[in-house]
């Protein structure tokens, strides 16, 4: 089953989403890389950040959704329809950024330690994953698809995981590179009805959406959001509080 993205729901948390990228950048030293490569890079506005920041160097950005591709040459940038896994650094590639795509793809520690390994002297490997799997955000939605009346729809989402910093360290350090690893739980305060529901609409809801029809859609949607609002309940003010961490890890090869 292809699960296709949605640029403008994935768009609609647009700044709190932006932030990871630019403390993952920050943290990035190359002053005048040749080329910048931003591996899943979704609707490119985030790809446009790299080449504000090294005007000079040839950017690639690749994606496996035709939606985001489309997404991000509608911005001017160049972009390819390419699946990570059969990507691999060229001599030129000096920082290669991936961020929040990591968790979709099985196995990525090997995958890693091999890019690592062929990145050129003095190159730089970014990446940031959610480490929020454990939440109610995303643990209500397990729960939901193994209740009766929805166990069996939607196959369960074996391919969602991430190591824990430590593990990325290992892997990073291993292949060679000076690593700088960490962990940060942002807290984002989001305005509107039900904007938890809303968030997981553009990210971990797409599977649940491309298995099911437009009526068992609005019904799943209907048993989770009351769930979300317990989990998240509304402030006085009308602003939620969503706790999500997220883990860093940037590599250096001196
Ligand atoms: C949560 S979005 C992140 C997009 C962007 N990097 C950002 O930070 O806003 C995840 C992106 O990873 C892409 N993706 C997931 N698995 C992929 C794979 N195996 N190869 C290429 N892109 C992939 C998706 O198509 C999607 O655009």
């Amino acid at each position: 089953m292809t699960v296709s993205w949605d640029p403008a729901a994935y768009l609609a948390f647009d700044d709190h989403r932006s932030r990871p990228f630019q403390d993952l950048l920050s943290r990035i030293g190359a002053t005048a890389p040749r080329r910048v490569v931003d591996l899943g890079c979704g609707p490119g506005h985030l790809t446009g950040l790299l080449t504000a920041r090294w005007p000079a160097a040839e950017v690639e950005a690749l994606d496996s959704s035709p939606e985001m591709v489309a997404a991000t040459r509608d911005r001017g940038l160049p972009a390819r329809l390419a699946d990570v896994r059969d990507w691999r650094p060229g001599p030129s590639d000096d920082v290669v950024v991936t961020n929040a795509v990591l968790q979709w793809v099985p196995g990525h520690r090997a995958l890693l330690a091999e890019w690592v390994g062929l990145l050129p002297a003095g190159g730089w490997f970014a990446v940031q994953v959610p480490g929020n799997l454990g939440s109610p955000s995303h643990t209500l939605i397990r729960e939901l698809l193994a209740s009766p009346s929805w166990r069996g729809l939607v196959e369960p989402r074996a391919e969602l995981g991430v190591h824990t910093p430590a593990e990325y360290a290992d892997t990073l350090g291993e292949a060679g590179a000076r690593t700088d690893v960490w962990e940060t739980t942002y807290l984002h305060r989001l305005d509107g009805p039900d904007p938890v529901l809303a968030w997981v609409t553009g990210t971990a809801l797409r599977p649940v959406r491309a298995a099911l029809d437009d009526d068992e859609w609005d019904r799943f949607r209907a048993e989770l959001a009351p769930r979300l609002r317990a989990a998240y309940p509304a402030r006085a003010d009308g602003t939620t509080w969503l706790p999500f961490r997220r883990i860093f890890a940037v590599a250096h090869l001196a």
